[in-house]
């Protein structure tokens, strides 16, 4: 297995197996650099969104590497200021037109319940979807989602949606694994993918982490994408350090056992746990 392995998406699509993040990667040379190391590394997946604000150094990396389009997937994502279906279709072209691209492979509504819509937030994320369909007849997205979706938002976009939902994009690590949101999406055909997998670096200096990964030779994040794979999620690591960025990708020489996976699960609210879309806004 390697950075080009996919899952495959319920529509039919592959998606490889370990994004890269960008969320917090500073527009201009940061995030340029950081996507153009991390596509000559081997990432074949990179993961921005509108309001990163980075969009253009995303865009202008991946032109710049050179990479055949096919072979990459690119995912943004729409942010809560637009309501309409009229803001959603404009911000998807302003993505498109940041990223310098035709069409993009994922496209994700990135908060089910932003503060200015509520408690109407299924009507909102009805009117925002049509624009999402529209775009995926029109070529310019392949498949879309959303993002940090609980059943209670889910269920009503479901019922609503002529083209459904792939991908719902959610916080996953060892402290917070969102069982009830992942077997929500496992019934209903929809691909978990995991963000925040290093836990915004907070798992890192879990001592018992730490023990494990010197067991293995390995570094606590090479161990903590591990986990994530071996239980079928698809991390989404972030960094801008050339030297992390490789270190990140370097998961598939080492596989581990059963009881270190149990002890890993175990670490549940150590290092904090998802917040509550319907309480906490960005
Ligand atoms: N949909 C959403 O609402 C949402 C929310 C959060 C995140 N995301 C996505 O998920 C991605 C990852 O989540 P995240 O940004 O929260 O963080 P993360 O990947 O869990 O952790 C990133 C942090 O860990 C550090 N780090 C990375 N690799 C390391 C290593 N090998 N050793 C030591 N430190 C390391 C990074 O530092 P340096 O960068 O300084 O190297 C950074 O501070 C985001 O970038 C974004 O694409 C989505």
């Amino acid at each position: 297995m390697s950075l080009t392995a996919t899952y495959l998406l319920p529509n039919g699509m592959k998606i490889p197996k370990v994004g890269f993040g960008t969320w917090q990667s500073k527009d201009g040379e940061e995030a340029y650099q950081a996507v153009k190391t991390a596509l000559e590394t081997g990432y074949r997946h990179i993961d921005t969104a509108a309001i990163y604000g980075n969009e253009e150094s995303v865009g202008r990396a991946i032109k710049d590497s050179g990479i055949d389009r096919a072979d990459l997937f690119v995912t943004t994502k729409l942010w809560d200021t637009a309501l309409t279906t009229e803001d959603a279709a404009v911000e998807i072209n302003e993505s498109l037109n940041k990223l310098g691209l035709d069409y993009v492979d994922l496209y994700l509504i990135h908060w089910p319940n932003p503060i200015s819509s509520r408690p109407h937030f299924a009507q909102r994320n009805e009117r925002v979807w049509r624009a999402m369909e529209q775009a995926v007849r029109a070529g310019k997205i392949r498949a879309i989602g959303t993002s940090n979706f609980h059943a209670r938002h889910l269920e009503p976009l479901l019922e609503v949606a002529e083209i459904k939902p792939v991908v719902n994009q959610i916080m996953i690590n060892p402290t917070d694994q969102q069982e009830e949101i992942v077997a929500f999406n496992q019934a209903h055909n929809i691909f978990t993918e995991a963000y925040s997998p290093l836990g915004t670096g907070k798992i890192l200096s879990i001592p018992e982490l730490q023990d494990i990964a010197a067991s293995y030779k390995k570094s606590v994040a090479q161990v903590v994408l591990r986990w994530s794979l071996q239980k079928g999620y698809l991390p989404l690591p972030k960094s801008v350090t050339p030297a992390r960025i490789k270190e990140n990708a370097d998961l598939f020489d080492f596989e581990l056992d059963e009881n270190d996976i149990k002890t890993i699960d175990g670490f549940h609210g150590i290092a904090g746990l998802a917040r509550n879309p319907d309480e906490n806004s960005h």
